[in-house]
């Protein structure tokens, strides 16, 4: 079957690869639909590891239920893509999200189970969700990125009325922001490098402001419309710029929620943090509860989801949509595979 497989750095080819075969613990699913996330275009800028199909969001109906009478040929699901090992404390006390091996056979993020850049894929039997037929294909592709940005706003200690600094807009941002103001923000602001993208938060209705963070003077201006800082910072970057931005605009005792990931080091200013006591916090991924509250929330169209998507293409234009998401300038949020197109 035809994948798109990442081969270099910045470079997927479309190339001919094994259909998965049913394994212990696993059931086969046709794709879908797959998503396109920032953590991709990690693995993307630097080309490693060679082989790799990504796809981490996705859905699809199953095609092999290898036996489990829970799932019938035909079912509409989607799944988490994490591999927790189900027996350490971490798992045991329902954070499978910081179990140890939870990364190590991934679907779409190891070697061991290719992703949903395919028209086949094998997902871990115990972490797949039906979804109700009112949920479109494309809808269902966009519980995992939810999930990660419902987990993110449940750890940020939220209260009716809080101010709420969102740096980054790309979709995990502005998923940020939309379930903040739920969360009972009232004044939920985002900043952004790229213009396009800032302004599109405020046209998609999910930040009262967008913050140039080009800009020299950001903090002094974010002080300013704040009086003195946020009570919450969500940094969904994942690099030094971003993570000093949101210390510095965190009020003391404020919290500061760290989601964007970075391979290398990056340099903050402790004595900040260190002097305004702030809570920094990491978030990975999600809980299974969250996965499924975001598949509930679509479904009973507590959120759309559905407006962050700028385009749907084939395996053979997904660099083209690789270059499109990095360039700096374009506003396209969240761009979808079909494997079937
Ligand atoms: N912790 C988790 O579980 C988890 C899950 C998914 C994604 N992520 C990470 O979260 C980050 C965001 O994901 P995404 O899919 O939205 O990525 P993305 O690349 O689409 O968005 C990041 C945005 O940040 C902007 N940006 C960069 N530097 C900035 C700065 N100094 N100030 C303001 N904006 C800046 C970029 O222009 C871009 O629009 C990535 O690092 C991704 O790897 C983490
Ligand atoms: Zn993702
Ligand atoms: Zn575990």
């Amino acid at each position: 079957m035809k994948s798109a497989v990442l081969v270099d750095k910045k470079k997927f080819e479309v190339l001919d690869v094994e259909e998965p075969k049913v394994k212990d613990g696993y059931i086969v699913i046709d794709v879908k639909k797959a998503g396109i996330c920032g953590s991709d275009i990690h693995y993307w800028d630097v080309g490693e590891p060679k082989g790799l199909v990504l796809g981490h969001e996705f859905c699809g109906v199953v095609s092999d239920n290898n036996g489990n009478k829970d799932f019938n040929i035909g079912d509409r699901v989607t799944a988490l893509p994490i591999s927790p090992c189900g027996k350490c404390e971490a798992c045991l006390t329902g954070n499978p999200q910081y179990c140890r091996q939870t990364w190590t056979y991934a679907s779409g993020l190891s070697l061991d189970n290719p992703g949903a850049y395919a028209p086949k894929m094998n997902v871990r039997m115990d972490m797949v969700y039906k979804v109700p037929d009112n949920v479109s294909d494309e809808e269902m592709a966009m519980v995992e990125p939810s999930a990660v940005a419902m987990h993110a706003v449940n750890l940020a200690n939220i209260k009716l009325g809080s101010k709420v600094l969102v740096i980054g807009g790309g979709v995990i941002g502005l998923l940020s922001c939309m379930f903040a103001k739920k969360a009972g923000a009232s004044y939920v602001a985002v900043s952004e490098v790229n213009l396009s993208r800032g302004k599109k938060a405020i046209k998609l209705g999910v930040a009262e402001k967008f913050y140039d963070a080009t800009n020299p003077d950001l903090i002094k201006t974010l002080m300013a419309d704040t009086l003195g800082g946020f009570d919450v910072v969500i940094e969904c970057c994942g690099n030094s710029a971003a993570v000093t931005s949101a210390i510095t605009a965190v009020k003391p005792g404020g919290t500061v929620v760290l989601v964007g990931v970075s391979l290398t080091p990056v340099n903050v200013p402790l004595v900040m943090a260190v002097m305004g006591e702030m809570t920094l916090k990491g978030a990975i991924a999600y809980t299974k509860e969250e996965f499924k509250s975001c598949i509930d929330m679509i479904g009973r169209r507590e959120i759309d989801v559905s407006k962050f998507i700028d385009d749907i293409v084939s395996l053979k234009d997904v660099q083209k949509a690789y270059e499109r998401l990095t360039n700096g300038e374009d506003s396209a949020i969240k761009i979808l595979v079909d494997p079937n197109i």
